[in-house]
């Protein structure tokens, strides 16, 4: 049953029990359990995946991954797969449904077999960057519900591809950046959108510093493991020899794949900035690249190592993007106070400005719980989610003229650059062909 099949049901069962239901009632019952799949169950697929579990979001029906089961993620001793995924979830049933032993949740390494399935409603895409487009398109026409990760795409021209799918067919797409389900970045992004600190006059916004390290020029390629669809994996990216450095997590540090730390850290920081700025949909006018370090050249990690760039709105608002020892971390200043948020807290210029601030959630109400949790209920009810799509591409569009910027500065030297946001073009017409990467 796709998204609107599911939706029309959902709008008949609701006319026939009306009676004495709350729709808010309703959006948690076991009736409106959804069907979903997760699609790339790595580092981030397993954790989202516990916590679907945990909180009962719904159904999971099918696990894909082009890894079978392996260890090497994030950590060395994380094992993570397919198999491993599948065989989480039906254990999990099997402990917690207690009518024996369960294996609905089937396996597959094959994405088109999960968006061919009428049964599924919605999908996660926790794969690596360049894969959100082709997947997200794929998906959108098939009618399916969407939980991309951030940051939503791998370039530009992706993001407007993946806006334009979700748009012509009406399906829900919610972008991972879930700070906009914390309530603690709501409370601060909010207060400083409704003016608390003043006008706004700059925003200073962190990125982490990478925390992998990979091999230098000479690198050797190695075999492929067993069990890993390495040519799929690569998908429409540039075919280059196996080493394991460039795949599984990371993949961040590879521009192939996804734009360092700028796009992967960004896409929460960079996001809360323009949150707090009133400007969801917009972004700067013009950007500079004022730091950037990468490692030698034929190193595999490509992307910049270390970042800063100014980026100035229309207004003369600024907001300066840098690496910092605080993985994400965004701080408005404004004429009046500034007020500040990231991972290792909250903190303000006054404490009267942090009065009512909400104490950040935990267990199987969390942040990430409650993103997934915003998507199923807009799932349901066809309304916005919280990281709707343009949103996402809003706030990874920002990212990417940032890692445009600054890969152009260390070819070019210092450059500022003129940015369209409505049109999404740069002034400096050759900067326009690094919007896309030409892939099918
Ligand atoms: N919201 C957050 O804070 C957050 C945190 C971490 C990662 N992420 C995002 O999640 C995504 C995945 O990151 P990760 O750290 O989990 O990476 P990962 O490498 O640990 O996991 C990705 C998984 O996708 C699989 N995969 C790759 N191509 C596939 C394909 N074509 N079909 C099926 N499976 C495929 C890989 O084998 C791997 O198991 C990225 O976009 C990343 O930015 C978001």
């Amino acid at each position: 049953m796709n998204q609107i099949s599911r939706r029309q049901m959902m709008a008949s069962a609701t006319a026939l029990t009306i009676l004495g239901t709350s729709s808010a009632a309703r959006a948690g019952s076991v009736n409106d359990r959804l069907n979903v799949a997760f699609i790339g169950v790595g580092n981030q697929g397993m954790g989202l995946l516990k916590r679907f579990l945990a909180a009962d979001l719904g159904n999971v029906a099918m696990v894909c991954d082009v890894n079978r089961g392996s260890y090497g993620y994030k950590e060395e001793d994380h094992f993570y797969g397919r198999e491993p995924a599948r065989d989480f979830v039906n254990d999990y049933y099997t402990r917690h449904r207690g009518k024996g032993n369960y294996n609905t949740c089937t396996a597959t390494e094959d994405w088109r077999e999960v968006i061919a399935r009428d049964d599924i409603d919605a999908v996660w895409l926790v794969v690596p960057d360049h894969w959100h487009r082709p997947m997200a398109v794929t998906a959108a026409a098939a009618g399916k519900a969407i939980y991309c990760e951030k940051p939503q795409s791998l370039t530009i021209a992706d993001g407007q591809a993946m806006v334009a799918a979700v748009r012509e067919h009406g399906v829900v797409l919610q972008t991972g950046s879930h700070e906009r389900s914390n309530p603690v970045s709501q409370f601060i992004c909010e207060a400083a959108k409704a003016g608390k600190i003043g006008p706004i006059r700059r925003v200073v916004t962190t990125v982490g510093y990478n925390n992998k390290v990979g091999p230098g020029p000479g690198w050797k390629a190695e075999p492929v493991p067993d069990g890993f669809d390495y040519q799929t994996w690569l998908g429409n990216a540039p075919k280059v020899p196996y080493h394991h450095d460039r795949c599984l997590y990371r993949f961040r540090f590879n521009y192939d794949y996804s734009g360092g730390q700028i796009t992967n850290f960004g896409a929460h920081s960079n996001d809360m900035a323009q949150w707090g700025l009133g400007r969801d949909l917009d972004g700067p006018v013009s950007i500079q690249a004022l730091e950037a370090k990468f490692l030698p050249e034929g190193s595999l990690f490509n992307t910049a190592t270390e970042t800063k760039f100014r980026c100035v709105y229309e207004d003369g608002v600024e907001l300066i993007c840098q690496s910092g020892p605080e993985q994400v971390q965004t701080r408005f200043e404004g004429e009046d106070g500034w007020l500040q948020t990231g991972y290792r807290g909250t903190t303000a210029s006054s404490p009267n400005l942090l009065d009512g601030l909400p104490e950040k959630p935990s267990g199987t109400d969390d942040v990430l719980t409650r993103h997934m949790r915003n998507f199923l209920d807009c799932v349901r009810t066809g309304d916005e989610p919280r990281a709707y799509v343009e949103v996402g591409h809003s706030t990874a569009s920002l990212c990417h003229i940032g890692n445009i910027a600054i890969r152009r500065h260390a070819q070019h030297g210092d450059q500022t650059l003129d940015w369209d946001p409505k049109k999404q073009t740069f002034a400096q017409e050759d900067a326009n062909d690094l919007l896309t990467r030409n892939r099918a």
